[in-house]
């Protein structure tokens, strides 16, 4: 990993026009590092990662403002899940306004929205910063992860079409923000585009991971899942295990091969690579093991006892519901694991709970309208429970987007839907199946799994 060298000390922040509220050179330079290491997902392990980076800012600066901020940022929780963030937030809040820029205050805005669950609020004010200092890379970054969690990819791609062309391709990060451009712009179907920002990020920076994710989202959604898996294959160098995007990349790799009905190669992948990341369980890396599992059980295979270690390795996280999307995969993880299903009341008591006394956050609205019965049938469909899985994915389908997520990994939602239908004794969901599935055609023509599907389909009904 190539950290850049020439990290900006306080004047050259200002030279920007990104002035911030310190006199410690060292501490703007570590701001500048901690930077790197988010737009390369990979942790400085002579820095301990990003937090210990933010503690190394603080120790040059106990005051320092942005370090503060992207002390918030980078922990991806809320006031409720984390004593650290809460103290954070009272510490920001107690700062006077005298103290700091308008820059500054903007970001104090945007983080305190953030911690308090306000996500839509935090993305428009991270947007006004950016209309204002486009150059501003924390906003960026911040607000590109926002996106990606509330499934507002026009957003995403949008938001870096705006602020690009202040960027020069001489900057350090800008073969980096081409990569997530390609991603905004694959999500927005726009592939040809997309392909183009991809090649240019991966010939600035080979190793960037995220250029590879996108790549790989361009190779699903074009259907081209042989050129996906050789692709993946040829830069498997690259997938290393401090990168935090390697588990999600492998994951790729198996969407790929289920795909292309690989499954045995699948699952050697799931056990070979996915499996290993529980070292370091987090809601990534549950979501990805819950989708290979879940995949593979939709084209019939016996993934064998392999639910069992997925709900004893997360089952901690059940009640913090800091993402809907989290929640979809943990109930699934729950039920299908006989250990788990036994707790399934829990859960939804939980969730329930959580949700009726959240009802002003981005939580309490998406989890009640969306997410809630859509969890539900999750659990009705691991279960057997066809029809009563389709009656509660039919109303509520269509705006799953909301929960976040990419198109890829919310793939998963349309098969629970199609699959429900599929195997519903009613007639009406059968028809319901067929229509999805014409629907699929249009935008996956070339797609194996959706024509085994329609096969199914006809050989039952
Ligand atoms: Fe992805």
């Amino acid at each position: 990993m190539n950290y850049q060298t020439n990290t900006r000390d306080c004047q050259a922040w200002k030279d920007e026009g990104l002035e911030m509220s310190t006199t410690s050179n060292e501490a703007a330079k570590l701001l500048d590092h901690a930077i790197d290491q988010m737009f390369c997902n990979v942790a400085d392990p002579a820095m301990g990662g990003m937090i210990g980076t933010v503690d190394k800012m603080l120790e040059a600066d106990p005051d320092f403002f942005m370090a503060k901020i992207f002390s918030i940022g980078v922990r991806g929780s809320c006031c409720r899940n984390s004593p650290t963030i809460a103290k954070l937030v009272s510490e920001l809040e107690s700062v006077d306004d005298s103290k700091l820029n308008e820059r500054e205050k903007l970001h104090r805005k945007a983080s305190i929205e953030w911690a308090t669950e306000k996500k839509r609020d935090a993305l428009r004010t991270w947007e006004y910063i950016l209309l204002q200092y486009p150059k501003d890379t924390i906003a960026l970054l911040f607000s590109i992860n926002g996106y990606i969690f509330s499934g507002q990819s026009r957003m995403l791609r949008d938001s870096l079409a705006r602020t690009l062309p202040y960027w020069r391709e001489s900057d350090f990060h800008f073969g980096y923000l081409q990569g997530y451009y390609a991603f905004g712009l694959e999500q927005s179907n726009q592939f040809v585009q997309a392909e183009k920002a991809v090649k240019k990020s991966l010939e600035i920076n080979p190793d960037n991971t995220w250029g590879l994710h996108a790549y790989s989202h361009i190779f699903d959604a074009t259907c081209r899942s042989q050129e996906g898996v050789d692709f993946l294959e040829e830069n498997d160098t690259f997938l290393t295990d401090d990168n935090s995007l390697t588990c999600h990349l492998f994951w790729h790799q198996t969407v790929n091969l289920t795909e292309l009905g690989h499954y045995d190669r699948v699952l050697k992948l799931y056990d070979d690579k996915i499996l290993s990341f529980k070292r370091t369980p987090n809601a990534y890396h549950l979501s990805d093991s819950v989708q290979v599992l879940q995949r593979l059980e939709f084209e019939g295979v016996n993934v064998g006892d392999r639910w069992e270690e997925v709900y004893s390795v997360y089952k901690t996280m059940y009640n913090s519901h800091e993402l809907v999307y989290d929640d979809m995969h943990l109930t699934a993880a729950m039920i299908q694991s006989k250990t788990g299903r036994e707790s399934k009341s829990n859960l939804f008591e939980s969730m329930e709970k959580h949700l009726n006394k959240s009802l002003d956050t981005t939580y309490g609205d998406v989890c009640k309208r969306i997410g809630f019965p859509f969890a539900k049938g999750i659990a009705a469909y691991c279960e057997g429970n066809f029809e009563e899985a389709s009656n509660l994915f039919i109303p509520v389908y269509k705006d799953i987007w909301e929960i976040g997520g990419s198109k890829a990994t919310q793939d998963i939602f349309n098969q629970y839907v199609i699959n429900a239908c599929v195997r519903s004794p009613n007639q009406f969901h059968r028809r319901m199946a067929r229509s999805l599935l014409h629907e699929r055609k249009l935008f996956r023509p070339d797609s194996l799994l959706t024509d085994r599907v329609l096969a199914k389909l006809d050989a039952h009904h």
